[in-house]
């Protein structure tokens, strides 16, 4: 189904049932409102203007809309931060976040938990058993604009508690830190301090408590929203729109108090904060790469109840990137059928109209700020549409793939880059795009997640291997191909004392005796065979590997050093390939694993969901579909920027 963000708050009265009304024409079901409205719903402490929100809730009702209510935790109003100043975080420089955008508050501070408690049952409380209401979504993108770590007096103390329950003692906390370095060790957890400000690095262990400890923060607030929330609006489900390559905070484990999780999509944007290059960034400026929106979905569908929803799709240009073109005709309705195909169960456009004024003016909507609909706008109307046509689609079954992903990799990377570009979510969309140049569903996973059923199972990085993580590879039957960095370090960010790939040894027995990092235009020569035997050369790039064996490596390195070992069902790649090298690489890997793939050109995508095959083409060139496909929706020959759908 559709859906769309509503802000009535922006807009005359008189203007929201002419607004309903078209959001059916459009094909509409589900409108997401509120969720920047505490101004408006408590003016001042202690009083609150409820009429204005009963009358949009009851107008969109009154029209067969579902309401998507949400709590408005994202917007603090002025009155509140001025009566508690201390809910403003602050920034890595110490220095106070102000008023006057969105998202300043810090997790940590107990003012806000009393207050976002209050409006949060007070929220629930009035709407909660309103028949319009379908669902909630707690807040607005947590950790958008920077904001999942905040280094003030409160987020001291709060992590100073959540070391004490760690570590019992300062002892065990120095000697998990190696504070014996640099003469950092202490006697008292009151003599903590946040990793900010230090001179040079700070210690990276500490670092990642840190970040633990404030992802933690991030998912403990949401569980007592979502707790709130289930208490006085039974029946309903609870998510939460979460973004676009944001790795600040573990959303699985926020993900396991939700129903579901949903996402925010914008995938011209999203070009430019991809690890793509410039000529990359230029190729896909119009359409986006084909693999951005979908890597996005195959997370998200793993976070809770195996489905998700986009609950902002882009619908045009947007303003806040660093250049925001128009996207190229076809592309809003390609995006919402990727969304569908890949298992969402709702596609919510962001926004219902171009709002003339405030920080998003150049923000497209469905409609235009004169009341007419939209490029955007007319396209969504289409995929309504076909919707219909198409009727109920499949729910999402296990792929035969799965990608492990992992948000203490992404920090671990992040804390100890040891090669600028060795970017986390870089490595892991690599990875993805190669599995779907072949036309495979892909699942994403969490460490630990059972891979049970798989065939074949990639691992891009992770340099901690926890014990769920390591039975589940143990368990598997699948083929798995682990990246480099895997297994390189401890729990508490040492080098793994057997060195890496520390416990994976037990599954592929080789060490790393030695790494490299690769500057941009510095490369390794790689040749040998992948695993089906086929020859094979290439390029290694930033990152290279030297592994101690007595493995006979199947890729070689030119100076002799082995590239790419496998032992039983496991493989070990100890270096990073440049993509065409990759691809071979993953193919080989999918194969052996009997896995059937097919050759998509690099604009081709396509993905199944039940008994139906739907095919997108990013364009430039036309693409056919199979000659034995029953064509359901579109044509056998594919035009850019179109897309079909067979059985
Ligand atoms: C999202 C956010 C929305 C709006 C949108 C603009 O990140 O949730 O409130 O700002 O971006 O693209």
């Amino acid at each position: 189904m559709l859906g769309v963000c509503y802000y009535p708050e922006h807009w005359p009265e008189s203007w929201w049932p002419e607004d309903a009304k078209k959001m059916r024409e459009v094909g509409i079901s589900f409108v997401r409102i509120a969720e920047f409205a505490w101004s408006r719903i408590e003016p001042e402490a202690g009083r609150f203007a409820w009429a204005w929100l009963d009358r949009a809730i009851d107008t969109l009702h009154k029209h067969g809309l579902r309401v998507v209510m949400c709590t408005p935790t994202a917007t603090p109003p002025k009155w509140l931060i001025e009566q508690f100043p201390g809910i403003v975080p602050l920034d890595e420089q110490g220095r106070a976040r102000g008023f006057g955008s969105r998202r300043h508050y810090t997790f940590s501070s107990p003012d806000w938990l009393r207050e976002s408690r209050r409006i949060c049952e007070i929220v629930a409380q009035r709407y909660g058993a309103h028949p319009g209401v379908a669902g909630w979504q707690t807040d607005n993108e947590y950790g958008c604009h920077d904001t999942v770590m905040s280094y003030g007096r409160h987020d001291l103390e709060a992590f100073q508690g959540w070391l004490r329950q760690r570590y019992q003692t300062p002892q065990q906390l120095n000697e998990a830190w190696g504070n014996v370095f640099w003469s950092m060790e202490l006697t008292d957890f009151a003599q903590v301090t946040l990793p900010n400000l230090t001179v040079t690095q700070a210690n990276p262990a500490a670092a990642l408590d840190f970040r633990r400890f404030s992802s933690e923060q991030v998912t403990k607030y949401d569980a007592m929203q979502a707790a709130i929330i289930r208490k006085y609006s039974p029946g309903r489900w609870v998510t939460h729109n979460f973004m676009g390559f944001f790795t600040e905070f573990d959303h699985f484990l926020l993900g396991d108090h939700l129903d579901f999780a949903s996402w925010d999509s914008y995938p011209l944007g999203f070009v430019e904060r991809s690890g793509l290059d410039e000529a990359e960034r230029t190729r896909w400026a119009e359409t986006s790469h084909p693999d951005i929106a979908p890597f996005h979905h195959d997370l998200y569908r793993g976070i809770a109840g195996n489905k998700f929803w986009v609950m902002e799709q882009q619908p045009g240009p947007v303003n806040w990137a660093p250049w925001n073109p128009v996207p190229k005709p076809g592309m809003v309705r390609i995006w919402s059928w990727e969304a569908l195909a890949h298992g969402a169960e709702v596609v919510s456009y962001f926004r219902w109209r171009q709002v003339p004024f405030a920080q998003e003016q150049m923000h497209a909507g469905l409609n235009r700020p004169d009341r007419t609909l939209s490029v955007g706008g007319h396209e969504a109307m289409e995929v309504g549409k076909e919707l219909f046509k198409l009727g109920v689609l499949a729910p999402s079954v296990q792929s035969s793939v799965a990608l492990v992903y992992s948000y203490e990799a992404a920090w671990m990377t992040k804390l100890e880059r040891q090669g600028q570009d060795f970017i986390y979510s870089d490595v892991a969309f690599r990875y993805y795009t190669a599995l779907r140049r072949m036309g495979l569903n892909v699942d994403i996973v969490r460490p630990g997640a059972s891979l049970k059923g798989y065939k074949a199972v990639v691992v891009p990085c992770l340099p901690y291997i926890s014990p769920e993580a390591m039975s589940a590879f143990r368990e598997t039957q699948a083929q798995i191909l682990f990246g480099p960095r895997s297994g390189a370090k401890t729990h508490d960010f040492a080098i793994s004392p057997q060195l890496p790939p520390g416990d994976l040894q037990a599954l592929i027995a080789l060490k790393v005796t030695q790494v490299a990092s690769l500057r941009p235009g510095l490369t390794a020569a790689v040749a040998g065979h992948d695993a089906s035997g086929r020859e094979q050369a290439g390029k290694a790039w930033r990152w290279r590997e030297w592994v101690e064996t007595e493995l006979q490596p199947q890729m070689t390195f030119q100076d002799g050093n082995g590239a790419l070992f496998t032992q039983n069902n496991v493989s070990y790649l100890a270096f990073w390939p440049q993509d065409d090298l990759l691809q071979e690489v993953i193919r080989a890997h999918v194969i052996a694993a009997g896995v059937q793939t097919m050759d998509l050109p690099e604009h081709v995508r396509v993905r199944r969901r039940g008994k139906l095959t739907f095919a997108f083409n990013y364009g430039p060139e036309s693409w056919n579909i199979p000659d034995t496909a029953t064509l359901v929706l579109g044509e056998r020959e594919i035009k850019p920027q179109q897309l079909s759908v067979w059985e």
